[in-house]
């Protein structure tokens, strides 16, 4: 295979862009890694990663100390001395559910001014279909460059999943897009030596881009009908945990675990990418929209579920308190990113409860941001009502004898439920009879 002598700079250093920035430096790569957060590149350069995930501390403290990754804010240095930029930037949605593209834009205004001819730009950020051709190749050519013929254009979309990140930058497929075949190979060689797993070379640009977000709406809309199962079932008296559980044995039913809403800056995010320009060209794509809406209706039910509880328990939800465990969107990270706990919480304070809430991975100041009190277990298991919404796994130890509140509401299977029946609490469990 040709041999390039690529010097990269990588624009964005959070949860996907740092480990993949190490990932590369690692691989003998000079990475200059960019980022607008001054206290983190400070950190970075003293070799401390500013994020938690498991294996990322040594890889950072390594590649710094060695000099392969250097991290600055001034990007537009950083596209002068490199030939490759790759732009992992945030992408969420505004408060219309449209797509909030301005750091790539930014990003890619810093590029074009510091690109030069047979550069590399790639773009990881997860965007909406035609992103790359009608925003972020107009910005590069402001360089007087043409894209194709004097500059090379590629997109590759993450899939990381955060908690297992380095594992799965190493292991997972990588589809890969380019404006033309070489910007793909060229792509294609910087991947191939941090990934075991296939490089997947597709036609173009906007596959590429609709790829991703296929992947996360499939799963969302997926998420969205195990949750309207876990409602129905709830009324019948049926274990929608066990009957799921029953169902994926057929060789061809994949139903995924239900919950208490989909939170993180994908799957709650990536379908209105989808939503957006489909309804753009006269698709009202209903189901990937209401797919959406039963999993943002999940922690009203929760908050419902409080209700229900403290109402057997004698109380109102006006004048209680509620502990909850777990703000995180996913059991065992610090991300809360769109989390449920959002929703639930503010459901709570409107109805005039006192909201506290323990998470062992995330930091007391976001806690106070999402509007409870943080406390330790203890205090939240003194609550009037608790409420089990994280799967962090040091949940999975919780004894009915813990429990110092009125009533319980569990929202995850990590428990089991029949231990916390009748053990002098209103018990509830998301999904479950009773
Ligand atoms: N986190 C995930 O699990 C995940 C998985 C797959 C894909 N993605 C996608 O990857 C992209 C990045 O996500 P993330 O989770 O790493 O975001 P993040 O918020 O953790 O990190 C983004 C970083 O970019 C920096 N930044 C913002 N504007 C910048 C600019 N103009 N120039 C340089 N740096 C800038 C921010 O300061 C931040 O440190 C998003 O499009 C996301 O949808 C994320």
């Amino acid at each position: 295979m040709k041999e390039y002598n690529f010097k990269l700079a990588i624009f964005g250093l959070g949860y996907i862009g740092l480990p993949t920035a190490s990932l590369l430096a690692d691989k003998g790569f000079p990475v200059i890694g960019v980022d607008i957060n001054a206290g983190n590149v400070d950190l970075i350069n003293q070799g401390i990663s500013p994020i938690m995930e498991p294996g990322l501390d040594s890889l950072v403290e390594n590649v710094v100390k060695k000099g392969y990754l250097k991290a600055t804010p001034d990007g537009l240095a950083a596209a002068k001395e490199s030939n490759v930029m790759i732009v992992v930037v945030p992408t969420p949605v505004d408060s219309n559910k449209c797509s909030d593209l301005s750091a790539v834009v930014s990003a890619c205004d810093t590029i074009s001014q510091g690109l030069d001819k047979d550069d590399l730009v790639i773009i990881e950020s997860t965007v909406p279909p035609y992103t790359c051709e009608r925003i972020v190749i107009p910005i590069l050519e402001r360089s007087g460059f043409k894209a194709g013929d004097e500059f090379k254009v590629a997109y590759t979309p993450e899939r990381a999943l955060p908690n297992n990140t380095l594992f799965e930058m190493t292991h997972n497929a990588r589809i890969i897009g380019g404006i033309d075949h070489e910007s793909s190979t060229k792509a294609a060689y910087i991947y191939q030596k941090i990934t075991k797993g296939e490089i997947i070379l597709v036609d173009n640009l906007v596959t590429a881009e609709m790829v991703k977000l296929m992947e996360n709406t499939y799963r969302d809309t997926n998420i969205a009908l195990a949750n309207e199962m876990a409602l129905i079932c709830e009324k019948l008296d049926i274990d929608v945990f066990e009957a799921i559980k029953a169902a994926n044995f057929h060789p061809r039913v994949d139903i995924h675990t239900p919950g208490p809403g989909v939170g993180g800056h994908c799957l709650s995010i990536d379908p209105y990418f989808i939503v957006e320009i489909a309804e753009r060209h006269g698709i009202p794509a209903r189901l990937i929209k209401t797919s959406r809406e039963v999993n943002e209706h999940m922690p009203h039910h929760v908050a419902l579920m409080v209700q229900t509880a403290l109402k057997e328990a004698g109380k109102t939800v006006e004048g209680s308190s509620v502990g909850i465990l777990g703000v995180a969107y996913k059991g065992n990270v610090a991300d809360s990113r769109e989390t449920p706990a959002g929703p639930l919480i503010r459901d709570l304070i409107i109805q005039g409860a006192d909201v506290a809430a323990h998470d062992p991975h995330v930091d007391p100041v976001t806690i106070l941001a999402l509007g409870a009190r943080p406390v330790k277990l203890e205090e939240a298991l003194k609550c009037d009502c608790t409420v089990l919404l994280t799967d962090h796994d040091q949940y999975r130890d919780l004894k009915p004898e813990m429990i110092k509140s009125r009533a319980f509401i569990c929202t995850r299977p990590q428990i089991n439920p029949e231990e916390f029946k009748g053990k002098g609490f209103i018990f509830k469990s998301l999904g479950r009879p009773g």
